[in-house]
């Protein structure tokens, strides 16, 4: 399958995109995992993205296009792609419409996973997250602790919370969701490509999409 997975902070685009690639094997590409892991490796781009990312502003589109372009056309993604965190903003989803058409890839659907506010500012709070950046396992201490507290269940690697999850990064991420991603669902909705997906529950979401692809 090749999708883009929509929605706000904490809507569950990690988590569901994992659970998708366990269907058909496509892979998920998370533009924040790969900066996570830049961060963590002292990259050029890591040291480029840090500041963008502990405030909760969005890394500049040319940073993101640059990483883009190279991943959508590694072997792995021939299988599909679960786009994560990606598009963020229009001239980035002008720029993937560009690319997709340069390498004749077409797109199956743009999935809206919506979520309500009260729930996203729960969650965000109570994430954990693997500080393993090959791992980068996704954890609630509410919905889906590790079995061992603090401890990732897939690597053993400390599950921290991350750098942008302070209450103050949180609301300007969530700001900046609605003012530069939020208009992405008008662009996909004109493109014939969106489907919003209303629920909390990942299974809801991830039954959804099985649906509409008919698998
Ligand atoms: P990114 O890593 O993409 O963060 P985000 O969009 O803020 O999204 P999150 O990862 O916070 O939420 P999620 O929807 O994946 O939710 P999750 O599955 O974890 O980006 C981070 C930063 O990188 C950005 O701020 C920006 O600086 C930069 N960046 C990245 N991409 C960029 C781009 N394209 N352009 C420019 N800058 C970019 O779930 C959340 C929690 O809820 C978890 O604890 C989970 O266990 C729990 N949960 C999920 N589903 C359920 C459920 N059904 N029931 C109960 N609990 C659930
Ligand atoms: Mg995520």
């Amino acid at each position: 399958m090749k999708l883009i997975l929509l929605g706000a902070p904490g809507a569950g685009k990690g988590t569901v995109a994992k659970q998708l690639t366990a269907i058909d094997g496509s892979v998920q590409i998370s533009t924040g995992d790969i900066l996570r892991g830049a961060v963590q490796a002292g990259t050029d781009l890591g040291k480029e993205a840090e500041a963008y990312m502990k405030r909760g502003d969005l890394v500049p589109d040319s940073l993101i296009m640059g990483i883009m372009e190279k991943r959508l056309q590694e072997p792995d993604c021939q299988k599909g792609f679960l786009l994560d965190g990606f598009p963020r903003t229009i001239p980035q989803a002008e720029a993937l419409r560009d690319l997709l058409g340069k390498l004749s890839i077409k797109l199956d659907l743009a999935v809206n996973i919506d979520v309500p506010k009260d729930v996203i500012l729960d969650r965000l709070c109570t994430r954990r997250t693997c500080s393993n950046s090959a791992c980068q396992a996704i954890y609630n201490v509410k919905s889906n602790p590790p079995t061992q507290e603090g401890i990732c269940d897939k690597c053993g690697s400390p599950v921290i919370q991350r750098d942008d999850e302070t209450e103050e990064a949180i609301s300007h991420r969530l700001a900046t969701y609605n003012e530069k991603t939020a208009p992405l669902v008008g662009f996909y909705e004109k493109e014939g490509l969106l489907r919003t997906i209303t629920g909390t529950s990942s299974d809801i979401v991830v039954n959804a999409i099985k649906d509409e692809l008919g698998i």
